[in-house]
């Protein structure tokens, strides 16, 4: 594209109201072969609300070749009554109120950009957010503008039997050759980033869900048919996230039919459509045979997820893009809260903070960071982040604390009763917290608007029985952001004795409390019997680095007796960490480590029967990325014998446990449930340590991978049969013709053979940059496949260190090629790997340097997309 050029920037602070509203929006789409045509015929309406009259009717449109364009009946001459404008049509002289007549003609066949329409294995699919929807007609693509549409649906009938939209059907029928048609209408008007089409030829899993009112919906999901039997996880998870929202957010469903769509080829997890939800299959289709119990919990939440979105982000919605986070982090803490009811919230909890912790901190703490509520961007598609979601949704969560559970659910009431209807901003959410509470939130919202993890410093004193605590804050400097204010934190702790029980904090005797921070420095004090160990942060109060120089008893302390899942998690991780540190900076061994861990683990291992899920989270150490952000620079090769030397280290120390716990946690015959799963977990965490000991030669290799062996050979569910095939294969044991018998056995299941790419892809150490060229030379592998370009691309680049930073430069070589590549077929895909490169500046310099060539090597003729990630990363 634009050689070396930047791109157009878009500014927060430029936003204006759109100068025509659309009423209605009638669509006719026509799917041929070969090419589509899409009548639109919008009734445009000047807005009042904008004071300054532009002369000129501006819609957005991209890819689309114009037929003709007719005002009020009346066809308009390119030249003289429009003019194309790049992206834009622009009509000059538009009158106040008019109906507009466009026929453009498309592709869906070509584009593998999966915006707009577009076809994947067979079917006709739409993605529209977040500005698809001028791929498939000129529009006013801006979630502020809301339409009523009608959509008329003509296709080949015998090929597209199905022919679905948003709302409800309204007519049905015959045409000629063969073709049919079906005509939807969508009652609530809605931006059209929230439109979807879909046809094809699909099998359909129906139920139905009585709402609180008493109201029937018809509830479809929709699959190829061969996937009709793995529809089942996904529709019990809808109706209890119907029921759920009902309950706990007073939300009921508004239309008479829900339908779901499982795609394979999509750019993302799921989309929240009206009423007709888009689902990449990753995220909807479960059944034990082919998947993990990981995806099993995926699913569920997704699903729960895109349902939530009818309240929160389609009935109301975001004023302009910045506002992301409005929908989305709401959302996530929505569909978090949900998963901690349906499950453990303790280990849902652990869960969500460490994804939190080791992957949007990283994002935040680098050259990609941003606000939750970004200032400014060049294409919003490059914000659809972690930081947007994921830290989004602990500002929810905080706000969520800070009013106290009947307070946060009135004040949820009054957003979505307010604000029906409407077009919002993240100030509109956190004025209802005000209204509702009476807190003044003015400083809370630096959250939004301020990049960057706070850092929260903890120092303490004891001293003739006052307890003086410390905390101070400081947001480290981010990209364009050098000074940072201090922000309103809510921090819960308790202070425990020496046996580990909580200390009363006042006269009342309560153990816990949440102290508000506001200013740079605070001190608190405390009147106690006896120096405490301080709890800190409990729950993960806010998103913040915490540092306090814990000392090894006080966190074994927490490990055996802190009640608080997220603390106990916390100190067995900076037990690890430190462990880690002693080998990569000081050069003890891992050996030298387990006279101090192995006591602990052994006090977890013995309480392990009491939640084998926990217990799976308390015992695993933290992934080669997790440790290697924690020292600087980053030397991705002695994070890797490190990490690797003191998990087989472990492994062999505690074989006996190991043993012991695979055997019992053996089960009789497959169960989904949570327990079995967590048990499952468990024992998986246990062969994994036998693995890694055997894979060094600590440990008699045949014996356990003869052991390992029997999950794959007689797998009771997929979980056991891939959780075998990885202990094998990353540890280099024995695996006999297994990966090749995997792949023949599962060459028809694409989501099946996904994992058999991501196994190879994830195999640490250098000489796996040569395996994954072979792995993209496969006759399975597909560079139009999103899900397949995740599984070999992005498990090289985002989960393989040892091997993405291979010395010799070879995974940064295959990473620019295939980023190249992939920008030329889908622009989306290729940015949002392209992130993979954003430790840049935290490697040694000679990893540092060839990283760093290879991406400005491709930064010539980047896309759009592409080039705003690149120029972060690149500090362009
Ligand atoms: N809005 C989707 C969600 O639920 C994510 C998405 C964004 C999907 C853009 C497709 C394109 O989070
Ligand atoms: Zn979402």
């Amino acid at each position: 594209m634009r050689d070396g050029q930047p791109n157009p920037v878009t500014r927060l602070a430029d936003y204006q109201p759109p100068a025509w509203l659309v009423p209605d929006t009638t669509l006719d789409v026509d799917l041929r072969d070969g090419h589509t045509l899409v009548t639109a015929r919008l009734t445009l309406r000047r807005n009042p609300e904008r004071a300054d009259k532009p002369e000129d009717l501006v819609l957005d449109g991209e890819h689309l070749e114009l037929r003709s364009l007719t005002l009020d009946g009346r066809e308009l001459n390119p030249g003289d009554d429009y003019r194309l404008d790049g992206p834009r049509l622009v009509i000059p002289g538009a009158p106040d109120h008019f109906t507009l007549t466009s026929v453009v003609r498309i592709e869906p066949e070509n584009n593998t950009a999966l915006e707009g329409l577009y076809r994947s294995n067979g079917m006709y699919c739409t993605q529209c957010e977040a500005e698809g929807f001028r791929r498939i007609t000129f529009f006013p693509d801006r979630p502020d503008v809301l339409s009523r549409f009608t959509t008329t649906i003509h296709a080949d009938k015998s090929a597209y039997p199905l022919l679905l939209s948003n709302g409800n059907p309204v007519d049905a029928g015959e045409e000629q050759g063969g073709r049919h048609y079906a005509t939807w209408e969508d009652p609530f008007p809605k931006p059209c980033y929230l439109f979807a089409l879909v046809a094809g030829d699909l099998a359909c899993l129906s139920d139905t869900f009585i709402t609180a009112s008493g109201r029937e919906v018809a509830l479809r999901l929709y699959a190829e048919h061969r996937d009709l039997d793995k529809l089942d996880h996904a529709m019990d998870s809808l109706k209890r996230a119907m029921a759920w929202d009902e309950r706990v957010f007073g939300r009921e469903y508004d239309l008479d039919i829900f339908q779901i769509v499982a795609v394979s080829h999509f750019n993302m997890g799921a989309m929240e459509n009206k009423g007709l939800n888009i689902f990449n299959t990753s995220c909807v289709l479960a059944h034990p045979d082919t998947t993990t119990d990981a995806a099993f919990e995926r699913v569920e939440s997704v699903v729960a997820h895109e349902y939530f979105h009818n309240w929160s982000g389609n009935r109301v919605t975001c004023r302009d893009w910045f506002q992301l986070s409005l929908k989305e982090g709401f959302t996530v803490f929505r569909d978090q809260e949900f998963s901690s009811d349906m499950n453990s919230r303790a280990v849902v909890r652990v869960e969500n903070v460490d994804f939190l912790v080791n992957h949007q901190f990283p994002e935040d703490q680098g050259p990609m960071a941003h606000p939750v509520r970004p200032a400014a961007y060049q294409k919003i598609d490059n914000f659809y982040t972690l930081t947007v979601y994921e830290k989004g949704a602990e500002i929810v969560r905080m706000q969520h604390e800070l009013l106290g559970a009947d307070d946060f659910r009135r004040a949820t009431d009054l957003y979505f009763e307010r604000f029906d209807g409407q077009a919002v901003t993240c100030d509109d959410f956190v004025a209802c917290m005000e209204e509702v509470s009476g807190l003044d939130l003015a400083q809370f919202k630096r959250w939004y608007s301020q990049a960057g993890t706070p850092v929260l410093t903890v120092t303490d004193d004891y001293r003739d029985g006052e307890y003086r605590l410390t905390i101070e804050q400081h947001t480290p400097a981010t990209p364009g952001e050098p000074d940072k204010q201090p922000l309103m934190i809510p921090v819960k702790l308790a202070l425990l004795d020496g046996q580990g029980r909580p200390l009363p904090l006042d006269d009342q005797g309560r153990a816990e409390t949440v102290v508000i921070l506001r200013e740079t420095r605070e001190a608190l004090s405390f009147q106690l019997p006896e120096r405490p160990t301080p709890s800190l942060l409990r729950g993960f109060s806010a998103p913040v680095s915490l540092r306090y120089d814990f000392s090894e008893e006080q966190l074994v302390t927490l490990l055996a007796h802190d009640t608080d899942g997220f603390c106990r998690w916390d100190a067995a991780q900076r037990l690890y960490f430190a462990a880690l540190a002693r080998i990569i900076d000081d050069g003890e061994s891992a050996a030298d480590q387990l006279p101090r861990l192995t006591p602990v683990l052994e006090r977890v291992i013995a309480r392990a029967d009491e939640d084998p899920a926990q217990a799976a989270l308390l015992l695993g150490l933290p992934t080669e990325n997790a440790v290697g952000d924690r020292h600087t620079p980053l030397r991705p090769q002695s994070v890797h014998q490190a990490v690797s030397g003191l998990r087989a280290a472990i492994g062999e120390a505690l074989a006996e446990h190991w043993w012991r716990l695979a055997k019992d946690l053996e089960a009789d015959a497959y169960q989904g449930d949570g327990a079995a799963m967590g048990r499952r977990r468990l024992r998986r965490l246990a062969i994994a340590y036998l693995a890694a000991a055997a894979g060094q030669g600590a440990l008699d290799a045949d014996q356990v991978a003869d052991y390992v062996a029997r999950d794959f050979d007689q797998p009771d569910c997929m979980t056991n049969a891939l959780g075998a095939l990885r202990d094998l294969v990353h540890n280099g044991l024995a695996q006999n013709g297994r990966l090749e018998a995997f792949a023949e056995r599962w060459a028809d299941e694409p989501l099946v053979m996904d994992q058999w790419f991501a196994v190879q892809a994830s195999v640490p150490g250098p000489d796996t940059v040569a395996r994954a060229e072979g792995l993209l030379a496969h006759p399975a592998f597909e560079w139009t496949l999103p899900n397949r370009v995740r599984a070999v691309v992005g498990t090289l680049v985002n989960g393989n260190p040892s091997a993405f930073h291979a010395p010799d430069g070879s995974g940064y070589a295959l990473f620019a090629r295939a980023l190249k590549k992939l920008d030329g077929i889908n622009p989306q895909i290729a940015a949002r790997l392209a992130s993979g490169g954003a430790r840049l500046k935290r490697l040694e310099p000679a990893l540092a340097d060839q990283l760093g060539a290879a991406l400005r090597d491709i930064r010539p003729g980047a896309s759009a997309n592409l080039a705003e990630v690149l120029d972060r990363i690149l500090g362009a």
